[in-house]
This record gives structure tokens, sequence and C-alpha cells, in this order.
């Protein structure tokens, strides 16, 4: 028998098995011990090891399993030729296992607006419907580049109903995230062209049109959302907008204000990307159409999301094409594949379409109106006049301007010693913004009302 120093340590967690198993692996690997050896029997190598034999056999089992060897029937245990397609253990770099440092630490009253409600999510159907479609094969294939039809047609029914908007499901494109669609929309821009974003405004959007190598063209708003008095003396010629509430000071653009814009596009022979990213949560007044459903020369192009009504992390968003781009998406788009998987889409269509979908907006837009009520009530009774409410008819969130002096690093950091996390504004501005006074975001979705309230008198200590 070759030599064999396998150094057991029988205080080890790992099994003595699995340590004779390693050392093997290791002797194979390396060239140690050379492809056709034989290996002793099971009762020789029991005994040499001082082992049971019981040990042996589940450690040959193992490298037997992973072709390490094999048994030739009455001749014994040979070693394989192995074809190594991964590094070798022993070869193998090692990586740093910390988790990278999170922006700011996770406290208990976290007013992050991407957060939804828990409680209220309808998990108990949502598994069923899981495990229904589970069992259909199918959905392990890779599905339409465009998004599965069924969900397209469920989609276009229900922005029909809600928001006015016209399209056929052939319009609409799905991907993960509107982001990523943004991204998509990008490659069919012309290169030269121009993108007036709101200031402040949403940020991923612009990343995205930057990264993409578009232009853009950061425009004020005044109080019916973007400027259009400047928009009209910029050289761009498609206009980013969120009329249902702008991102993130929360200004309902009224219809006279997306008429002029729907003027402006047809005038200039330009596009409007109109992003209705929480257009489902109106505490107030009546709704208003969307861009979309009010444009008659096809220059709108919508962009919807699921991430804030139902979950965020199923990364389902789409977009809808005016009819006259269809064909250069197809022509340029059918290569890249679906981005978002074919259960979740099969999941959420059989959700919408057995009427859980709109039952589960209903109870969302009480809660919400709820939670909203109370962060409102909240801020009044606790923080007065020191600090003033900007954009109370936004869907999830409400922005707070802070009279005490501080920064908005300060005014984060302050609350963070107070368990609670706010978030900046800055980040939206691309010129300084003109509040004399720092704004935080606070998103109200995903803390319940005794949250928001211990939240809120948590902040007041913190700031005053
Ligand atoms: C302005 C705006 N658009 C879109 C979204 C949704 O993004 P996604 O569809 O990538 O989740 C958000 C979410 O915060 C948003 O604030």
């Amino acid at each position: 028998m070759f030599e064999i120093t396998v150094h057991l340590n029988a205080t080890s967690n790992t099994p003595l098995y699995l340590q004779i198993y390693q050392y093997f692996k290791q002797e194979i690997q390396s060239g140690r011990i050379e492809e056709e050896t034989k290996l002793p029997s099971k009762r020789k190598l029991a005994r040499h090891l001082e082992v049971s034999q019981l040990t042996v056999e589940s450690a040959y089992d193992q490298l037997k399993a992973e072709g390490y060897i094999q048994s030739q029937p009455r001749k014994g245990l040979f070693v394989q030729k192995v074809e190594y397609d991964v590094i070798p253990d022993q070869n193998a770099p090692q990586f740093d296992t910390t988790e990278s440092p999170q922006i700011s630490q996770k406290m208990k009253y976290d007013f992050h607006h991407g957060k939804i409600d828990l409680d209220h999510f309808p998990h108990k159907t949502w598994r069923k419907i899981s495990i229904d479609c589970l069992n259909d094969k199918e959905h392990l294939l890779n599905g339409d580049p465009q998004g599965e039809f069924h969900l397209r047609k469920e989609i276009s029914m229900y922005l029909f109903q809600s928001r006015g908007v016209q399209c056929s499901p052939n319009q609409i494109v799905i991907g993960a995230g509107t982001q990523y669609l943004v991204g998509i929309l990008c490659m069919l821009m012309n290169k030269d062209s121009i993108v007036a974003i709101e200031d402040p405004g949403f940020h991923r959007t612009k990343h995205a049109l930057e990264t993409h190598g578009i232009s853009i063209d950061p425009i004020p708003l005044d109080e019916e959302g973007i400027d259009i008095e400047r928009l009209k003396h910029s050289s761009a010629n498609i206009a980013y907008v969120t009329p249902s509430h702008q991102f993130p000071t929360g200004i309902v653009m009224p219809i006279s204000r997306r008429l002029e814009l729907l003027k402006w596009a047809e005038k200039t022979g330009g596009y409007i990307i109109e992003d209705d990213y929480d257009g489902e949560f109106r505490y107030k007044g009546k709704p208003i159409p969307s861009l979309q459903g009010i444009d008659a020369s096809e220059n709108v192009i919508y962009f919807g999301t699921f991430s804030k009504s139902l979950i965020p992390s199923a990364r389902i968003s789409y977009m809808i094409l005016p009819e006259k781009l269809l064909n250069q998406y197809h022509q340029t788009m059918s290569i890249n594949k679906q981005t978002v998987p074919r259960l979740y889409q099969d999941i959420l269509c059989q959700f919408m379409k057995d009427g859980y979908w709109e039952r589960h907006l209903n109870k969302m837009r009480t809660v919400y109106r709820s939670k909203h009520k109370t962060l409102i009530a909240a801020i009044h009774q606790e923080l007065g006049k020191r600090v003033t409410v900007i954009g109370d008819q936004s869907g999830l969130h409400i922005l707070l301007e802070v009279h005490n002096n501080m920064s908005e690093e300060e005014l984060i950091k302050a609350a963070e010693k107070h368990n609670v996390n706010v978030y900046p504004t800055s980040i939206y501005y691309e010129k300084k913004e003109n509040h004399s006074s720092p704004l935080l975001l606070l998103g109200f979705g995903g803390l319940s009302e005794t949250e928001i309230k211990k939240g809120i008198i948590q902040l007041k200590k913190a700031l005053f």
C-alpha cells in the first residue's frame, strides 16, 4: 500500500469519513496519488487508520460519487482521470466574506420610501398561486422577450380601467425595473437626443440616461410641475416627467399643464416619458387622467411599476411604447431576453386574473391613506411650526423641511442617534435647491401607524 498519512482528528466537528474523503480528494487532485492507482480495501484501510469499515466505506462512496475513484469488479477501487473545470480547493483564492458596509445602518424606525407594508400583503394567496404556477413546468423555459403575453393583457386591461391608459398588450414591454427599461428606451433614441428631466427629479432615471450616453437638460419645477416655459426654451426633444406625484416633491400636475406638455410634444415632434410610479395611491382630489390617456398624437411613453403597489423585489415594471416605436423596438431589441423570471410573471398574471390585485390595491389605498394621515398628524402634533411638510399629496412619502439650522447630513446623523432613518433629498437636485432649510424624505409605507408615531417622537428628540 502507498503511504497514507491522514491526520484524523477525533475531536473535530468534521466527521471522520469526511476527513478521509478530503484527504484522498486533495491527494488525487494534486497528483500525489496518481491516476490508475489501486486504493486499499475498506478492511485494510479501516485497520490502518483504526476506524470502522463503515467510515471508510462512506468516504469511498463520496469519492465514487464525485468521480475521483471507480470500482472495477473483482479488482478493487482505482483512481480515475479527473478533468478539472474548477480550481482545486487548495488554490482557491481567499475572498473577503464580510458583508459590504451599508450606506446607513438600519434603524428601528426606518422611513425608507422604497418600503411597502408587509402586514397586509396577501401571503397565503400569493403562496397558493405560486405553488400552482410552479407545477406548470413551462415556466422553466425562456418566455416571450417582451414579457408574457397573458400578463401584458392583464396590465393593459387594468391600466385602461384605473389610469385611462389606452394600449394593446403588444405595446407593453415588461422589464426588471424602471432604470433597466429607461436603458432599453435609450437604445431606441437617436444618440443626439436631449432629455429634459425634472430638477429635482428621479436620480435613477438620470443615471440610466447618462450611462447610455444621452444628454440631459435639468428643468426646474414651478408649483405645477416641470416649468413649461423653460422646457420650451430648452433644446430637449424628450421630456421625462412624473405627473401623478412629482418625485420627490409630490406635486400633482394639473390638467392644464398636462395639456401644455402634450402640445409641446406635438409641436416639436418630441416624446414625453410619463413615469406613473405610484399613481395608484392618491388620497385627495379627483383622479387626473394619465398623459398617455389624453394624448392623441402618440407622443407619450408610459412607465409603470409593481414596486410600490405590490412587491419591490419582484422587479416587475413595464413601459408602453407608442405604435410608431414598436417596429423599431422589435428590430433592435428583440435580441434581448426577458429580465423578469417567467414564474413571477405567471404568478402576477394569475393574481390579477383572479381579482386579487384589485382587492389588494383597494385595501392598500385604505392602509396607506391611514398611515399618511397618522404621519401628518404626528408631525403637526410633535414638530409643529419647526418643520414644514412638503408634498403631502405624494403616495408613499413626504418631504420635511426642518427649520433648526442643521445641515441635511447633521439632521440624518442626529436622527440615527435616536434610532430613526430619514433620507436626504439633495441627491435629487441637479442645481442647488432654493429651500432655505434642508429637506428630508420620509417614506411611510413600511412602518405601522404605531411605529410612525413613535418614530416622529424620536425625531423630535433628535432634532429639537
Ligand atoms: C420616480 C420613480 N420611478 C420609478 C420607481 C420604481 O422603480 P422600479 O420600477 O425600478 O422599482 C420609483 C421607485 O422609487 C420612483 O421613485
